[in-house]
């Protein structure tokens, strides 16, 4: 592929994952200049804790490959990192281990990708049956590149097109329409629900809407698979344990690298009968990397006091939110079913960009520009919780003031 081109797909990616507007200095999303705003400065070679980066921009915490080094240090000093050899045993057995218990599953395995984790995961629910019906706006119908026609022969069946999420009236309907409109009928084995849900901002499934579901499933003989990548921030927002969504799914992905600042891989739990057949299939499609040892620490890491820490977050989130809505100059709301991302909207005096670039080069704190309809995306994360609230609301107040058109 030309430079060009490659240049031109990471831009067109960066769109659709609604990341082209931010600002300069976003060094572990490998931003390319062509894209970026004028006038923005973050060093991410400058490791002392004063500079910290504090984001409204992702889940995570957003490591520097140099931060990124020193944190496994620092862990490795706390708790001496212990290889694995193709994904077996030291760290990444620990973390297999600490999910089965998060989840209540039999088992859990490591999957380098969450896309790997959802495909393999239908494939093996699905057994010989070749749909699987799926949220039109999920992760797995509209962002896994057709794997799962393309490679595993399953037929991908959208339902809930221009919703955050489906209904059990709309999985009845959809399983009706098949049923009854198809001559050469071939087998329904399996369901998927994605919670929380990222085209719709994070907003979360009702826990009433997902039990509903899940009754139906086992009442009718399907297997119902989440698509649980951010399931710790619905869990931080919904007050529903993690253990408790899990109950209700045959097979729970979780992102090592959402909430748990990971460079990457996944979790894959469930029953011993599947987790055991996993590790064939991975390597069977070129999964089994050599060492992964790295992605575990960290995961492992950041496991520890997850919810501790974002019960604090959300508080701290509630009184940064409650400080800034008391500026004229800004105005954040909730979306339905909200977790951690929130609806920003500047009055018109103030200049967006310029107020982006004078929080990241004064205070260090990225924000996101615009999108077309002129809402800032505002995205809560654990970066909150680095310096003292007051600090963030004044570094807003002072950048607001300089920030007029
Ligand atoms: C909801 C959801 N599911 C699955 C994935 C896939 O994860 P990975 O990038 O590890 O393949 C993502 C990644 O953004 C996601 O947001």
């Amino acid at each position: 592929m030309s430079s060009k081109n490659s240049k031109a797909n990471r831009r067109n990616f960066l769109k659709l994952c609604g990341l082209t507007s931010l600002p300069l200095m976003v060094p572990s999303l490998g931003l390319g200049s062509s894209i970026l705003n004028e006038g923005q400065k973050f060093n991410p070679d400058v490791l002392d804790d004063d500079n910290q980066l504090i984001n409204f921009v992702t889940d995570g915490l957003m490591f520097s490959p140099q931060e990124r080094i020193q944190k496994l240090m620092e862990i490795d000093k706390l708790h001496p990192i212990k290889t694995d050899f193709y994904g077996n045993g030291g760290a990444i057995s620990e973390l297999e281990q600490a999910f089965a218990k998060l989840t209540g599953k039999e088992k859990a395995i490591f999957v380098p990708t969450g896309t790997m984790a959802n495909q393999l995961a239908i494939k093996l629910l699905n057994k010989d049956n070749t749909k699987v019906i799926v949220p039109e706006n999920s992760h797995i119908f509209r962002d896994e590149a057709d794997a799962a026609q393309a490679v595993h022969n399953k037929r991908l069946i959208p339902v809930g097109k221009n919703k955050p999420h489906f209904n059990l009236q709309d999985l009845k309907d959809t399983i009706a329409y098949y049923n009854s409109g198809e001559v050469f009928k071939s087998g329904l084995g399996t369901i998927v629900i994605e919670h929380p849900v990222r085209r719709a901002d994070g907003a979360s499934v009702p826990l009433e809407t997902i039990k509903s579901i899940s009754n139906y499933c086992r009442e009718n003989g399907y297997k119902l698979h989440l698509d649980g990548a951010r399931i710790h921030i619905a869990a931080a927002y919904t007050k529903v344990s993690i253990s408790e969504y899990a109950s209700y799914f045959d097979t729970v992905y979780i992102s090592l690298y959402k909430y748990l600042n990971a460079s990457g891989g996944a979790i894959l739990a469930g029953d011993a009968e599947i987790i055991d057949k996993m590790n064939h299939q991975i390597k069977i499609y070129g999964g089994t990397t050599y060492q992964n040892w790295d992605e575990a620490a960290m995961a492992l890491h950041y496991l520890k006091g997850i919810e501790d820490r974002w019960q604090k977050a959300t508080l701290v989130a509630k009184q940064i939110i409650s400080s800034l809505n008391k500026l004229k100059e800004v105005t954040i709301s909730d979306i339905d079913n909200h977790t951690n991302i929130y609806n920003l909207v500047l009055d018109e005096s103030i200049d967006a960009r310029k107020l982006a670039q004078t929080l990241s080069r004064e205070y260090n704190i990225l924000l996101r520009n615009p999108n077309s309809k002129g809402i800032v995306k505002f995205s809560i994360n654990e970066s909150i919780l680095r310096k003292d609230t007051n600090y963030i609301i004044n570094a807003w107040k002072k950048s607001i003031k300089h920030s007029r058109k």
